[in-house]
């Protein structure tokens, strides 16, 4: 590769920004995990191979209209057939992926976080039930994670359960704009739903379905296996506008319904859904004796995201940059959760495709690299403080399928070019290589 054009503005920041060695070398303990996060529908792409049905992101982004720039993940970025670089091709049934997967990784020394579903399902479950909103989901879903666990568990030591299900019943059945796409006015502009109980129904489901799941592992699998299992939670950190009591209650609600109503579930703290969901308490389903037993579960990851909406925006409109924000909602689940096990599965920088944007300019990433130094100083300052998190990992190695946007969003350590697929290292991706290998404390 030829040297890349670095303008002086590029170069005082970069020279400022160090060469990821610029936090406290002892900030992060001996065990501490580093690492980037993807996940399947986003990344994978063969879409209909090796007999895999069709899920019910395949069905929705096929619709016109529901993803901006009329994009799916039919081909994503072809992980499922490039994981292992370009001299490997595999071309086997899903459980010899993943398992040939995981056996790459581990190959490479990197441990694998298993997520057993990231927004994605098979669409017969939607077409038959009606997926979460039917109690059945929780039958399937426990089925489901007993034949991962069996399969994967002698290699994987970490499970997460679900991803973020605050936002992926918000998104599906409060504004429509995942699948299953309902939702009733005045919250989103489709009639197919009611937004005012289904998601309160689907996330009961999930909740049950992730206690049902948790339940199997630890009876069966955890002693013999010696891994553990957690969820992600969508956990953004909320700022009161003003000092008014009216604006600290609001960012107190809005800190609820965002992150408590299911952490308090898991009853983490032994509470159940807390005080300020009062009112709408009555939509959530209640939970039989038996139910709530298994609920008796530790989160063991997080995710955490910092909004402050009058701090610096990205490029990317649900985004903003506010660091201190990490070591605040870090402390906040630290005291409210009787300092439970975190591990941050997610932490990025997004941009936005512009029309006449060179592969040069996202080569050159030095703001994705400052925001992440900005988060990581934050997460060692909470560390310092006594916050039991283990691990870090940005959001995302590749740039990826985001979604309902497409390939118009670029979170990746890496440049993906979407027509031929090639990846190239961006400077992020030798910041945080450097930052990994300045900051942790050898074994
Ligand atoms: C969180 C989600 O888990 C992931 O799928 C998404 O791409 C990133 N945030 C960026 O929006």
């Amino acid at each position: 590769l030829l040297p890349l054009p670095v303008s002086p503005e590029l170069l005082t920041l970069k020279q400022s920004l160090g060469n990821g060695n610029n936090n406290n070398p002892s900030s992060f303990p001996p065990n501490f995990l580093f690492g980037t996060a993807s996940s399947a529908y986003q990344y994978e792409g063969g879409y209909l191979s090796d007999g895999k049905g069709l899920n019910n992101w395949d069905v929705y982004t096929h619709r016109p209209g529901k993803v901006i720039d009329g994009s799916n993940g039919d081909v994503a970025v072809d992980h499922y057939h490039r994981y292992l670089g370009r001299f490997g091709y595999v071309n086997v049934a899903g459980i010899d992926f993943y398992n040939n997967l995981i056996d790459a990784l581990l190959l490479k020394g990197i441990k694998p976080f298993v997520t057993l579903t990231h927004i994605d399902l098979p669409q017969e479950i939607e077409d038959r039930y009606g997926s979460w909103l039917s109690p059945e989901s929780q039958l399937d879903f426990a089925y489901f994670a007993d034949i991962c666990f069996k399969s994967f568990g002698d290699r994987v030591k970490y499970w997460v359960t679900f991803n973020e299900p605050n936002f992926q019943v918000k998104f599906g059945y409060r504004e429509g704009t995942f699948p299953p796409s309902r939702c009733s006015f005045p919250f989103g502009n489709c009639t197919s739903g009611d937004s005012e109980k289904e998601p309160f129904i689907a996330a009961h489901n999930i909740i049950l379905s992730h206690a049902a799941a948790v339940h199997i592992y630890r009876s069966k699998y955890e002693a013999k296996q010696g891994g553990s299992i957690g969820i992600v939670i969508n956990g953004a950190w909320f700022e009161p506008i003003s000092s008014s009591m009216a604006d600290k209650l609001a960012a107190e609600r809005a800190q609820c319904f965002t992150t408590n109503w299911i952490v308090c579930s898991l009853r983490v703290n032994q509470e159940h859904e807390p005080q300020r969901l009062k009112g709408y308490g009555h939509k959530v389903t209640k939970r039989t004796a038996s139910q709530l037993e298994n609920l008796y579960v530790t989160i063991f990851f997080c995710l955490l995201k910092c909004h402050n909406r009058l701090t610096n925006q990205t490029d990317v409109d649900w985004l903003y940059v506010y660091p201190g924000g990490m070591e605040k909602i870090i402390t906040y689940v630290k005291k409210r959760f009787n300092n439970t096990p975190m591990i941050i599965t997610e932490n990025g920088y997004g941009e936005v495709t512009k029309a006449n944007s060179t592969i040069e300019d996202s080569l050159q990433d030095v703001n994705r690299a400052k925001y992440m130094a900005g988060y990581l100083d934050s997460l060692s300052t909470a560390i310092r403080k006594g916050a039991d998190v283990r691990g870090y990992f940005a959001w995302s190695l590749l740039d990826n399928f985001e979604w309902e946007y497409g390939f118009t969003r670029r979170f990746g350590l890496h440049h993906v070019d979407f027509k031929t697929l090639k990846r190239t290292p961006k400077f992020s991706a030798t910041w945080y290589k450097n930052f990994i290998a300045e900051s942790k404390i050898p074994d």
